[in-house]
């Protein structure tokens, strides 16, 4: 969050130094013209000439700030990858055959960590290709048992699929 206020706030700060460094460069143009006595037709190519270069400096002004903000990015998703996930497979946990999509609990309960559990107990099987509705009262458990499915945390007990 630090990095993207930082980044935030310099490419707020970036255009008013772009158009501080363009106007000062203009200015030192006419200067330079009025003390050589440019031609008027030099006078206005080389308007013309700084006119053009000056949205390109204004965007490569913004590239830097742009790849600030991807590495940052970059460095919070290796971040992400590199952290040890908290539920690993038990060193004599069986290669998972092809699956048929049959989804079976049994005696799964849970707890989040206090005293009541979650889910007590659960049985329930769900033929392959059958389509199931968790129907229940708020706080019966239905997400808990869909984020168990999904390995989201472990159970005490066994469910499979
Ligand atoms: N992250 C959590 N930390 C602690 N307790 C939780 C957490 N999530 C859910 N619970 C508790 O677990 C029980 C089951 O909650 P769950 O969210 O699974 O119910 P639900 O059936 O999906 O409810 P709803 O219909 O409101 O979505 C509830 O008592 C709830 O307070
Ligand atoms: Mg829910």
């Amino acid at each position: 969050m630090r990095q993207i206020m930082r980044w935030r706030k310099a490419l707020e700060l970036s255009q008013p130094a772009v158009e501080t460094v363009a106007s000062i460069g203009i200015a030192a143009g006419l200067l330079w013209c009025s003390a050589r006595k440019m031609s008027f037709n030099s006078f206005v190519a080389l308007n013309a000439g700084m006119a053009m270069l000056y949205p390109a400096f204004k965007s490569m002004s913004r590239i830097y700030l742009m790849m600030q903000k991807c590495l940052a990015s970059t460095s919070k998703v290796f971040e992400l990858l590199d952290r040890e996930p908290a539920i690993n497979d038990s060193p004599t946990a069986k290669t998972l055959p092809r699956v048929r999509g049959e989804i079976s609990f049994r005696e799964v309960s849970f707890t989040y960590g206090g005293e009541t559990p979650a889910v007590t107990q659960i049985d329930l099987n769900i033929p392959p290709g059958t389509t199931c509705a968790l129907v229940g009262a708020s706080g019966a458990g239905k997400t808990t048992l869909l984020a168990l499915l999904q390995r989201l945390y472990m159970s005490c007990q066994a469910y499979s699929c």
